[in-house]
């Protein structure tokens, strides 16, 4: 049997996290063979990568835009050739938290353009695509808030992780960047409202990846 590739993506705070809870749970109670990864850090040295790419350097110093794109594909081939490959090889279902719409929303909204992002994905991708990507949607002025209220539970050492105006519009063009990848691959992105009750996004989501399930020929009633 072949395996399955199944992705999930969405701007910060958009339930992400939440949701790729459940699914891995329905499925594992299903008893379906399933790896459930990330990124970036899905390997050993992804999980370097991603400090090396998300935690503030104590100099100061921060990646150059194309660095910091080299280093998110880095982390791509790594977690592609020793995790994802070897999975779907072995007929597993593949549930990755974040993939290459990711780069293509982020880096995109950061000024990288469409001729190094395609490149860089023929190299590492060779053509591999997820078989479903669950895209949440939702407006980032909505999603920050519940991220800063998040991170204000946590204490008030986390206060300062507030967003500003101009982070305010980085999400928002990172939000129609993956909109407009949805737009672009209709059967491919399952486009979820995210403001919706969490139940109701599991059954969104559920109602997408059953389908997918049963045609590659795996029990899920
Ligand atoms: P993470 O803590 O996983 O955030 P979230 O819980 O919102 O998924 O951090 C991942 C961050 O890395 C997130 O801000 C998006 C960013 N990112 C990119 O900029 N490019 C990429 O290719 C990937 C995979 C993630």
């Amino acid at each position: 049997m072949q395996g399955v590739l199944i992705t999930i993506e969405g701007i910060e705070g958009s339930g992400k996290s939440t949701q790729l809870l459940r699914l891995s749970e329905h499925l594992r109670h299903l008893e379906l063979p399933l790896v459930v990864s990330k990124e970036p850090g899905g390997t050993n040295l992804g999980r370097e990568l991603r400090r090396l790419l998300l935690e503030r350097h104590p100099s100061g110093e921060a990646w150059c835009a194309d660095a910091e794109l080299l280093l998110f594909y880095a982390d791509r081939a790594q977690h592609l050739e020793t995790v994802i490959r070897p999975a779907l090889a072995d007929g597993r279902i593949v549930l990755v938290d974040r993939f290459e719409d990711s780069t293509r929303a982020y880096q995109g909204a950061s000024g990288v353009g469409e001729s190094a992002l395609d490149r860089l994905s023929d190299l590492v991708l060779r053509g591999l695509r997820p078989h479903l990507t669950v895209l949440l949607d939702m407006d980032p002025e909505v999603s920050l808030q519940r991220v800063e209220v998040r991170n204000l539970a946590m204490g008030p050492e986390f206060a300062e992780t507030r967003f500003d105006d101009a982070e305010l519009a980085f999400h928002r063009r990172v939000r129609s960047r993956f909109l407009a990848i949805a737009q672009n691959h209709p059967n491919r992105v399952a486009l979820v409202p995210a403001r919706d009750p969490a139940d109701q996004v599991e059954a969104a989501i559920w109602a997408r990846v059953a389908p997918l399930l049963r045609s590659a020929g795996f029990r899920v009633d």
